[in-house]
């Protein structure tokens, strides 16, 4: 049976389509009756329109109507009418009219519903995560899911308008490929016409878009999904999408203002919002030591200051240990042609105005030393600055060891009354930084500094010059820091195999608002340098020949230099919508175990699929 078909949309009626008489498909939203009279919130993707049944005038619409619970499918005729000048809502785009009905249809009923569609006064439903994600086409129906499906589309398609616009192709490449580790764990697939052979799902489109690059297609771009098999956390999938980019015949400007451009592209057709046409660039030290990340959150400053000078002439022993303990590493890692950096005392500014003029208990700056800990930090020291600036006063905490030294010490780091000084040592200086990173994070959060008055609301910055390697103290050896692909800076190319600490890579990171966006780097071109990093991270020559034997080979045939990156597609929604969980922006996400629990996956599979696949199963021994 046809139903009644739709002639206009729940979002689409104003003042001007008064006295049209117009058919409505869509779900209850609200019902509230009033006496005889009955009002319906219809909602489809569009928005939602008032319906009024007036029972009274007709029995039959009555029967109809009692029966709507939330949730109900229906077809609504009815006439266009304008609301009374009271009744209008003006927070609704169809507020200023109704539609009077004189005609409802079930479509189909809807069981008991196991959660509200949208919290009373929210647009998204209050329900538990678990059952969320059970009943995702519920939660989706919510007005918050709705808008961030609808952003995630936009910006798609903002994407694909401004890259196609510039002159990039769109490729496909395979989802089932060779398994070529590229830092995660892969997702393996059984071949079943080669029994004991596997396909991995790409970790991301890597290794395909270089070799388009050898193929000759200059500039490449496609909405790729990538697997990787690691734990999820709230800005991580198991199964996430990439914007992947790739250019030939460019260097890292090229891939930066490339960059620019699209971002500023999908801001400003998406959400009206103009970035800036050039982002704020730091380099990768630069950024560890200002502000103790390579993902730094610049909507608010609180930079990390040296407190080495003061630690030299105070009576801070751990600190003094710190600073010699790092400098006898260095040198003795200098003897042997390695570069290090030593050891570091850092501090952090906490100014009164940004507590709010409330000094931090004890008990919060232990809070705070707990978390700088699980960021490796043995402890982290603190003192209160009160007094004037002409003659400040150091208090509390480890202010006993800096005597005589306040003068010097507040106007050095720039403290005032009132300001909290938090301080970490170590004889690696990166954990000194990085320990008090993570206690800028948490401050920025706990004090809402990202969000406070004048604060932007999107923040990008390029981080530059990361090191191509970094050292894997538990399996003792070199890895890369991005991926092995990625072009050794030429200074560095006489001395990769003496000192891989020192190399720095054409390597770029785009940070939003304290998130990693995207990465990526200008690619080795030559086979022979591209041996020469497989060495280094410890790929001995067959191996490297077994896995990437045909990127290696590709690039004998004349490949031209080439770069690219990768911004998170996820990431990227997940920011402009302003939420902190990429599952907000996801329709189907796995949760954080890595299932899904509204189809169940990962499931049982038939005997018989796993013997054609030629597997059988091993069991965990039960503990
Ligand atoms: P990378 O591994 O840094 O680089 O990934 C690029 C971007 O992809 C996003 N991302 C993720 N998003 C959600 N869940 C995940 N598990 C996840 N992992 C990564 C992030 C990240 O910045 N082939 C290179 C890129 C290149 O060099 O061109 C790559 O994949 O936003």
């Amino acid at each position: 049976m046809e139903h009644m078909k739709r002639t206009s949309t729940c979002g689409a009626l104003r003042k001007g389509d008064q006295g049209k008489t117009v058919i409505l498909n869509g779900w209850v939203h609200r019902k509230r009756d009033h006496g005889g009279i009955s009002f319906i919130n219809l909602r489809d993707r569009y928005g939602v329109t008032q319906v009024v049944v007036d029972s009274e005038a007709d029995p039959g619409l009555a029967n109809v109507s009692g029966e709507l619970r939330n949730e109900f499918c229906i077809a609504v005729e009815g006439v266009v009418r304008a609301r009374p000048d009271t009744m209008i809502n003006p927070e609704m785009p169809t507020g200023e009219i109704e539609v009077a009905a004189g005609k409802i249809v079930i479509l189909n009923k809807s069981e008991v519903l196991p959660f509200q569609i949208d919290a009373e006064g929210s647009e998204e439903s209050d329900a538990k995560e678990e059952l969320r994600l059970r009943y995702r086409y519920l939660d989706l129906r919510s007005l918050g899911m709705q808008r961030r499906i609808k952003l995630r589309n936009d910006t798609a398609f903002a994407v694909r308008e401004w890259m196609s616009g510039q002159g990039f192709y769109e490729i496909e490449t395979p989802t089932f490929i060779k398994s070529t580790p590229e830092g995660a764990r892969d997702y393996l697939v059984p071949s079943r016409l080669y029994p004991g052979k596997f396909y991995a799902l790409p970790q991301s489109p890597q290794l395909y878009k270089q070799i388009l690059m050898v193929a000759g297609f200059d500039k490449y771009f496609q909405i790729a999904r990538c697997y990787r098999d690691e734990d999820a956390r709230g800005d991580r999938q198991p199964e996430f999408t990439q914007i992947d980019i790739e250019m030939s015949f460019v260097g890292r400007e090229d891939i930066l203002a490339m960059t620019e451009g699209l971002m500023g592209y999908v801001f400003k057709k998406t959400m009206d919002i103009e970035l800036p046409a050039r982002f704020v660039r730091l380099g990768y030290e630069e950024a560890l030591e200002r502000y103790g990340s390579d993902k730094p959150d610049l909507r608010f400053g609180l930079e990390i200051q040296d407190f080495a000078p003061y630690t030299a002439a105070g009576e801070f022993k751990a600190f003094k240990d710190a600073l010699s303990q790092g400098e006898a590493d260095r040198n003795a890692a200098a003897s042997k042609g390695v570069t290090i950096p030593g050891g570091g005392v850092k501090a952090l500014v906490v100014p009164a105005k940004v507590m709010g003029n409330v000094s931090y208990s004890r008990k919060q700056i232990e809070e705070l030393e707990t978390h700088a800990k699980i960021y490796k930090a043995k402890g982290m020291a603190w003192m209160r600055v009160s007094g004037s600036d002409a003659a400040p006063v150091l208090e509390g905490g480890a202010s006993k060891f800096f005597a005589g030294l306040e003068k010097q010490i507040t106007s050095g780091l720039g403290a005032k009354s009132g300001d909290l000084i938090l301080i970490v040592g170590d004889s690696k200086r990166k954990i000194a930084n990085t320990a008090l990173g993570a206690v800028r994070s948490k401050l920025g959060r706990d004090l809402k500094l990202a969000s406070a008055n004048g604060a932007e609301q999107f923040v990008f910055v390029w981080i530059l010059d990361f090191p191509l390697f970094e050292f894997n103290e538990d399996e003792g050896g070199w890895e890369a820091a991005h991926h092995m692909f990625s072009y050794p800076q030429e200074q560095y190319h006489d001395t990769l195999e003496k000192d891989p600490g020192a190399v720095k890579g054409d390597l770029y990171d785009l940070v939003l608002n304290g998130y990693e966006l995207a990465s990526g780097s200008i690619r080795i071109h030559n086979g022979e340098l591209q041996k020469r990093i497989f060495s280094i991270v410890g790929i001995p020559p067959e191996e490297a020949e077994a896995k990437f034997g045909f990127l290696t080979e590709a690039l004998k045939f004349g490949a031209p230099p080439h770069g690219g990156i990768a911004p998170g597609l996820d990431r990227l929604v997940m920011l402009m919508a302003g939420e902190s969980s990429i599952k907000e922006v996801i329709a189907f996400p796995k949760d954080s175990f890595a299932k899904n629990p509204m189809d169940d996956s990962p499931g049982e599979v038939e005997r018989k699929q796993l013997e054609e696949l030629h597997l059988s199963i091993a069991y965990p021994k039960q503990q």
